[in-house]
Parts: structure tokens; C-alpha cells; sequence
């Protein structure tokens, strides 16, 4: 799988805009300290954000429309399940090459980076760590491909920031656990075909009462909620899931039983990163769009890219994109040396997400009129962004995160 994700991609394909012509993605950041590997994949996914998505995205968000084709190819390419071993059907990567492909699929469209790091980083992480080797086999190789997506379901209407406080039920009853209960924001709940769900077994338990399970999507007792009418992400779905009765098997339980927080956090850990690098893609992307703006845009007779004040925007633009993309890079190499990343990962999904929201601003700013209609990415761009300060812990757990963490380091 890795050899298919590593065979170079398409050519580019410039996209006419109302004001001039967009130049083909720009290589902007250094790729070169990267392992060669890395170098090559981050190129095979510019070459497919190029091709098959640059020219879309905007469609994709107006329509709010699955991209169903282009995910099927991304499973054939390997970048839904990166970091799975072959034997399980993945690529067999790392993340820090997970990070690199996430930031360019979501350069090209952020929705589809979504729909790719919920995949990868919620839906199969969980199972690729604490299922067993059967559910393993069963529950990860059809959604390496691209024929099915996974999602995650931990928020709840009733909670969200406080992840402990569950409220949904699993009851044993014989060989079947019986769910009921409603959960919250799940992004792909109307694409996917399972979802890992959580769950109290024990209420007195508290956070230590709650269970992980594996749910196949459509089964009897779970219905989908309405799709949310979104801000942003618009290609990708979120809806509750609803769950009234819904009985799976008694093997459908992930890892043990009471360890479903920690499966959680964990998994948020990493899922953090993907989140980060969906952040660094789509501020890319504005950064892009306004270099680009600023070197054709006249004004006072030359490029405004000419004027202090707009060289003042893309120095501070271009500093915040590539400190969030050091920490990103440092947060999944940590993880890829078995090294501790929570504090980090944090640390990445702060800078990244607020740095998105920041420089899309910013490019608006730089494009006037020009940014705020949809003609341009920019307006698009901006709405993207402001999901990744949200969702998989807002930036305000990320900050209660950092300094617990800090603060533990501390106290030794
Ligand atoms: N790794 C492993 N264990 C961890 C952990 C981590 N990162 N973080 C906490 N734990 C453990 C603690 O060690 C502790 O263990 P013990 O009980 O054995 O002592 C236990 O979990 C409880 O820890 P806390 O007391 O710190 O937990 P808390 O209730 O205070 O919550 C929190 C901590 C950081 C606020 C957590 O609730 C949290 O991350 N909240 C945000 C949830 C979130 O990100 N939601 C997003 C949902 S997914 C999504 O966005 C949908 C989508 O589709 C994209």
C-alpha cells in the first residue's frame, strides 16, 4: 500500500478565478529536511489536492456534497488508514507522514481533510490499539480502502467539553450489549459504516464507568440525526446518532470495560495532531491565496505585495503558519518515537487552529471585496478555519491540557 501512495500522483491544474488565475499550489514551506519519503508523499498529495480537489471544493462546499469519488481514491492512494500496519490493509507510514498528508488534502479542501483524519485518527487509532486481533481484521481493512468510513462518538447534546460526563448507557443483556442514548457533532455520521461509540456501564463509576464499542452503521436501534447546516466543512457530514434499543454483540466492546475515557483521550491525543494538520492546510491555503492576490493587485500604481502594510500581514501570516507546523511535525515525531505527545499535540492543535482562524482572516483582509465573495477561496477559507479552534477539545482544553500537563512536569 505504502509503494501505491508513494507512485507520484497527477499534474496540476490551474483554477480560473474571477480575478486572474491562481497559480498552481505553491511549494512554499521546506520540505527538504524531511526523510525522503516524506518529501515524496507530501508531492504525491499536493499533486492530488491539485487535481482532484482544488477544483471542487468550492462546488463541494455550496452543494454540501460527500466527496464520495475522490475519498474512494484517497483509500486506493493509502491516506485513509496511514499509519495501519500492511498486514491490516494500511499504508504502513507514520504520522508524521499522516501530518504531511492531512495539511495538503486539506489545503486543497478542508472538508475532505476532516473526513480523512476522523478515519484515520478516531475511527481506526482506537480499534489499531486496543482491539483485539479479530476485531482488528474485521473492523479496520474495509475502511482502509476508501468502500467505507468510520466515525467517533464521544460529545453528547448534554456534554461536550466534559467528556466524563456520559450519559448514553450500554446494559449487558445476555450476549448483546443494549444502547441507548443520543450523541452529538458526529462528523461523517451520514457517510460512515461503523461508528466507536462510547458509553457508561456504570454510572457510580464516573469517568471510570464508561466503555469503548464498535457499532456497524445502518444496524436496528441507531438512527441518524438531521445533517447539521454548518459554517464551514460543509462537504463533510455531522449529525447525532441516536441510539434506542440498539443491540450489538457482547464481543463489540473495545478494549475493556471501564476503559473507555482513556481510550478516548488517548485517541484525542493523536487525533489532535490530525486536527492540527488540518489547520496548517487551510491556513496554507489563505496564505496562498493572499501572496498570490497581493503580487497581481494594483494599487497607487504597483503590486500591493509592494506596500509595508501588507508586507507587515504576510511576515506575521507566514511566522504563525510555520512555528504551528514545527510543533505539529514535533507532536506526531514524538508519537512516532513512542515518546509522550499530550502536552504537545495540544500545543500543535492550539497554535495550528488559532493560526488558521488568524490568517484566513488576514488573507481577507488582503483580497478587500475580493475575500469576501465566493469567487475566491478565501471567504471559504475563513469559514473552514474556525471549526479547528472547536472541535476535538476547543482551544480552551487545549490550554487546560497544556498547563496540567506543565504543571505535572513541574511538580515531577
Ligand atoms: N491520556 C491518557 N489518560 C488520560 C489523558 C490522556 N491524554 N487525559 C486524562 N487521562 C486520564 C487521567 O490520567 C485520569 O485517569 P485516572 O482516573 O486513572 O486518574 C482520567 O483520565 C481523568 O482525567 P482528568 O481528571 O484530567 O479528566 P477530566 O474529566 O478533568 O477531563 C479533559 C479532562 C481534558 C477536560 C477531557 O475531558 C477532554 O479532553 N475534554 C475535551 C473532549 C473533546 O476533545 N471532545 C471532542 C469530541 S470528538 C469531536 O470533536 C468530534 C468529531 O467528530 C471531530
Amino acid at each position: 500500500m505504502a509503494a501505491v501512495l508513494l507512485a507520484r500522483g497527477g499534474g496540476a491544474a490551474a483554477r480560473a478565478l474571477t480575478f486572474g488565475c491562481l497559480r498552481q499550489l505553491h511549494t512554499v514551506y521546506q520540505t527538504a529536511e524531511l526523510p525522503e519519503t516524506h518529501q515524496m508523499l507530501c508531492q504525491t498529495c499536493r499533486d492530488f489536492a491539485e487535481k482532484e480537489l482544488v477544483p471542487i471544493a468550492a462546488q463541494l462546499d455550496k452543494e454540501h456534497r460527500f466527496p464520495a469519488e475522490q475519498v474512494k481514491k484517497m483509500g486506493a492512494l493509502g491516506l485513509l488508514a496511514m499509519d495501519v500496519p500492511e498486514e491490516y490493509k494500511g499504508a504502513g507510514l507514520d504520522y508524521l507522514a499522516y501530518s504531511i498528508a492531512v495539511e495538503e488534502i486539506s489545503r486543497g479542501c478542508a472538508s475532505t481533510g476532516v473526513v480523512m483524519s476522523v478515519n484515520n485518527s478516531l475511527y481506526l487509532g482506537p480499534i489499531l490499539k486496543f482491539g483485539s486481533e479479530e476485531q482488528k481484521h474485521q473492523w479496520i481493512a474495509p475502511f482502509a480502502s476508501g468502500d467505507k468510513i468510520g466515525c467517533f462518538a464521544l460529545s453528547e447534546p448534554g456534554n461536550g467539553s466534559d467528556a466524563g460526563a456520559a450519559s448514553t448507557v450500554a446494559r449487558l443483556d445476555g450476549n448483546e450489549w443494549v444502547l441507548n442514548g443520543t450523541k452529538a457533532w458526529i462528523t461523517n455520521a451520514w457517510d460512515a459504516s461503523a461508528v466507536v461509540v462510547f458509553a457508561t456501564t456504570d454510572k457510580s463509576q464516573k469517568h471510570k464507568g464508561i466503555s469503548a464499542f464498535l457499532v456497524p452503521m445502518p444496524t436496528p436501534g441507531l438512527s441518524l440525526g438531521k445533517k447539521e447546516d454548518k459554517l464551514g466543512i460543509r462537504a463533510s457530514s455531522t449529525a447525532n446518532l441516536i441510539f434506542e434499543d440498539c443491540r450489538i454483540p457482547k464481543a463489540n466492546l473495545l478494549g475493556q470495560q471501564g476503559m473507555g475515557f482513556k481510550i478516548a483521550m488517548q485517541t484525542l491525543d493523536s487525533g489532535r495532531i490530525g486536527i492540527a494538520s488540518q489547520a496548517l492546510g487551510i491556513a496554507q491555503g489563505a496564505l496562498d491565496c493572499a501572496v498570490d492576490y497581493a503580487e497581481k493587485r494594483l494599487a497607487f500604481g504597483s503590486p500591493i505585495s509592494k506596500l509595508q502594510a501588507i508586507q507587515f500581514k504576510l511576515a506575521d501570516m507566514a511566522l504563525a503558519l510555520e512555528g504551528a507546523r514545527l510543533l505539529t511535525w514535533r507532536a506526531a515525531m514524538l508519537k512516532d518515537n513512542g515518546k509522550p505527545y499530550t502536552k504537545e499535540a495540544a500545543m500543535a492543535k492550539l497554535a495550528a487552529s488559532e493560526a488558521a482562524t488568524t490568517i484566513s482572516h488576514q488573507a481577507i483582509q488582503i483580497l478587500g471585496g475580493m475575500g469576501y465573495v465566493t469567487e475566491m477561496p478565501a471567504e471559504r477559507h475563513y469559514r473552514d478555519a474556525r471549526i479547528t479552534e472547536i472541535y476535538e477539545g476547543t482551544s480552551e482544553i487545549q490550554r487546560l491540557v497544556i498547563a496540567g500537563q506543565l504543571l505535572k512536569e513541574y511538580r515531577g
